[in-house]
């Protein structure tokens, strides 16, 4: 059977208060059709103990990489840092399909976002370095990112200003991910007499984005 994480990345959990989380449901009310014995986990990064790449991470895995030292000789917060890390990766590695539902804040993505991805950069466990340079090895997996923003980005001054999905698809693709296109909604908060529509135009998009991603299902590949 295969898995979908469903990785909400917003303060708000409830759904009548998320532009967000709506078309995330219109996303994963498709796919379910497509998919019905999908297993979906949902990951709400807030409500997670994510571990910051702090001093005891840094050197933690430094003396492990070069300096020689076993895992029982780190010290008891860099092993228990270093173990959850290596829990949310695999917990990450499980899955065959991702959705990020994510907001535009601040040119970016929420930083808790960013902290999650930090734990899922392991060499040799997610990308591996080679002559030609790093390589992904979550091959076979298919991610998509479906975000909001209060403004437009797709076109006009702001085009080089985002850096949310941009930076979200570069990782995906890193680790060996294959994208899909994006599901964005833009410009509800600075044209709030379009927001029903534009909406609903994103809900329609991420439906057709779930049956692309759904069909040829990934277990039945491998
Ligand atoms: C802290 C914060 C920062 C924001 N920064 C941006 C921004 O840089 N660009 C933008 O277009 N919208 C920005 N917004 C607006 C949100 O992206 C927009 O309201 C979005 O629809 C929120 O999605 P949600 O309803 O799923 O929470 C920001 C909102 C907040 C709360």
């Amino acid at each position: 059977m295969s898995k979908l994480l469903y990785i909400t990345v917003n303060p708000k959990k409830e759904i009548k208060l998320s532009k967000g989380l709506q078309i995330g449901e219109a996303f994963l009310e498709e796919f379910k059709k497509y998919q019905p014995n999908i297993e979906i986990e949902n990951m709400h990064l807030y409500d997670m103990e994510i571990p910051e790449i702090d001093m005891d991470l840094l050197y933690g895995r430094a003396k492990l990489s070069f300096m020689g030292y076993k895992f029982d000789q780190l010290t008891e917060q860099e092993q228990t840092k270093l173990t959850k890390m290596h829990e949310l990766a695999d917990r990450f590695i499980a899955a065959d399909y991702y959705v990020f539902v994510t907001p535009l804040w601040n040119l970016g993505s929420p930083s808790i976002l960013k902290a999650f991805l930090d734990n899922l950069f392991i060499v040799n466990k997610t990308f591996k370095n080679t002559e030609n340079g790093p390589d992904g090895l979550l091959k076979g997996k298919k991610g998509v990112h479906i975000q909001t923003r209060g403004g437009i980005y797709s076109s006009g001054p702001l085009v080089d200003f985002e850096f949310g999905d941009r930076f979200l698809r570069t990782a995906l693709g890193f680790l060996g991910i294959e994208v899909m296109d994006s599901v964005i909604a833009e410009g509800m908060d600075h044209f709030p007499k379009m927001a029903a529509e534009i909406i609903e135009k994103a809900k329609s998009k991420a439906v057709e984005t779930a049956r692309e991603m759904a069909k040829d299902p990934i277990s039945e590949k491998a």
